[in-house]
């Protein structure tokens, strides 16, 4: 039986290493696992949530939640571990100062050589908002923004504020870029099976976005 340091070692190094050099933020948590402990976290992370990597392996991502953040999406989170399916949502995270920020985090699981799926994640961080007002008003933006792109309502008597789709947009190819080039790192060391590109979206999440 692995113990969770010993499964940690098995993520492949070539993933780890093509992650070390992505500059959005990435973990990947071992479902598997007691209370499915982060097994990876590449610097991005680290410089996005102010957390070292040692202060973080072995435990449950949800330190990254507080006060504000919406516990139906968490609880949608739960699902999509027990499931083990792809995942696009936004939530409210803390840093390790207590700064907030808007967390657009994509789950996908991957399928590793050996029969192991872990659950690989991309976090993007939006600028902090300062009051709860203003949250209320950038989710509501966001939910608009996604909801306009999800129809491909890209103008009209209420057009989309095309810098937030922009900027979704951006953020969705940097998300797909980052699990394709591990799904390519995956084929190219022989594994048959793959990263699941295609989220499902039977948890839909109030601030999904299609990627
Ligand atoms: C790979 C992965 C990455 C995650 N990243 C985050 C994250 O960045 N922020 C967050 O609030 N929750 C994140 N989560 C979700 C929590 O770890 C947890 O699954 C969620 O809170 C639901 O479980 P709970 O209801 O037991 O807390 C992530 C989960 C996984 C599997």
């Amino acid at each position: 039986m692995l113990d969770d340091l010993t499964r940690a070692a098995h993520i492949p190094p070539e993933i780890e290493s093509i992650c070390d050099d992505l500059s959005i933020s990435i973990c990947v948590a071992d479902p598997d696992g007691n209370d499915t402990p982060l097994i990876y976290v590449n610097p991005a992370f680290e410089t996005l949530t102010l957390y070292a990597a040692e202060d973080v392996l072995g435990k449950n991502c949800r330190f990254l939640q507080g006060a504000l953040t919406d516990r139906t999406v968490t609880d949608e989170i739960a699902e999509v571990v027990r499931q083990r399916v792809s995942e696009t949502c936004c939530l409210i995270n803390y840093r390790k100062d207590g700064s907030l920020f808007f967390n657009l985090l994509a789950i996908r699981p991957i399928a590793l050589a050996d029969d192991r799926t872990v659950l690989m994640a991309c976090q993007y961080a939006f600028k902090p908002t300062q009051t709860a007002g203003s949250l209320r008003r950038t989710c509501s933006a966001l939910d608009d923004a996604q909801r306009k792109i999800r129809f491909g309502l890209r103008s009209g008597p209420n057009p989309v504020n095309m810098h937030d789709t922009y900027r979704l947009d951006t953020v969705a190819m940097r998300f797909e870029a980052a699990f394709v080039r591990v799904k390519n790192c995956l084929i190219r060391m022989g594994n048959a099976q793959m990263i699941h590109t295609y989220p499902t979206y039977r948890h839909r999440s109030q601030y999904e976005v299609l990627l």
